[in-house]
């Protein structure tokens, strides 16, 4: 140390000065964050863009924050790693591995790393059945055998508070979500209409009835939509075979 910071020199001095020290100090920091964080902010295309993306629909949206209200993501992640193993298991259906450009609409993302559960950012793809997330909802021991995962079955009973939607909506369009004024201003309707959409496919598929203003319908249009803005099943090859080269694979028996 003794060669580089003199006992009379600049540093030193400086260093004697208490307030002056921190001022420049915090100078430094201030500058050096800086010239760090702006252009993350400044420039649009620090994040690669899918055109195929786009925002939550209001329904969508609710249920996304349902989802978060209890908890899914403590055990299901929603990321899928550009390996082949999580791509064959989690992607089989497409979509591929999990891109940044997916996640430009998510406040707050919900990428996750603890899978009690499988993970569910293809689930839309995996499971576009309607009847089978209420049924896997109010039980899921009833389809999927020796499950832990807790039921919920008040998602079948409460009301989706469709007039907190405009709100929502709002917020997330002054924070840069590209949401129409319309549909901001229609919220409730536009959501009340593909809720009752699907409570119409529930029926259809031999379940309950009286769903369209129920939670469940929130939660169930947003796990249908999961990864679906990206399914793109030629892709997947492609995705699967750039994985196998960048990850630690076992053999591939097919080769
Ligand atoms: C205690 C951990 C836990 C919590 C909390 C939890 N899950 Fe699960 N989840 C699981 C497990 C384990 C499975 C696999 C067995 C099964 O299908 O039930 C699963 C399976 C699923 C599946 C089927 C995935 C597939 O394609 O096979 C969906 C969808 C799902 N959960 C959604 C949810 C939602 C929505 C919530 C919140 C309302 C939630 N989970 C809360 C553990 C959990």
């Amino acid at each position: 140390m003794g060669r580089f910071i003199k006992s009379n020199g600049m540093h030193r001095t400086l260093e004697g000065w208490p307030l002056v020290f921190t001022v420049l100090t915090t100078l430094a920091i201030l500058v050096g964050g800086l010239v760090e964080f702006l252009p993350l902010v400044l420039v649009n295309s620090a994040v690669d863009r899918i055109e195929t993306v786009e925002p939550w629909t209001p329904l969508e949206l609710e249920g996304r924050d349902i989802y978060i209200a209890e908890g899914c993501n403590t055990c299901h992640s929603q990321m899928v790693r550009p390996f082949r193993h999580e791509i064959e298991r989690y992607a089989r259906n497409g979509g591929g591995y999990s891109k940044a450009g997916e996640t430009v609409y998510e406040r707050p993302f919900l990428w996750g790393s603890k899978r009690t559960g499988p993970d569910l950012a293809r689930e839309g793809l995996l499971r576009p059945q309607a009847l089978w997330h209420v049924r896997h909802m109010e039980d899921p021991r009833s389809t999927s055998k020796g499950s832990i995962m807790p039921p919920y079955p008040h998602l079948l009973e409460k009301d989706i508070d469709f007039d907190g939607l405009t709100a929502k909506l709002r917020t997330l369009k002054q924070l840069g979500t590209p949401y129409s004024e319309e549909t901001v201003k229609n919220a409730a309707s536009i959501a009340r209409e593909q809720a009752q959409t699907i409570a119409k496919e529930v029926e259809e598929q031999g379940g309950p009835t009286g769903l369209e203003n129920k939670k469940i319908m929130a939660l169930v249009a947003y796990l249908q939509s999961l990864g679906t803005d990206v399914a793109d099943p030629e892709d997947d090859v492609a995705n699967a075979e750039s994985a196998s080269d960048d990850a630690d694979v076992t053999a591939d028996a097919s080769r």
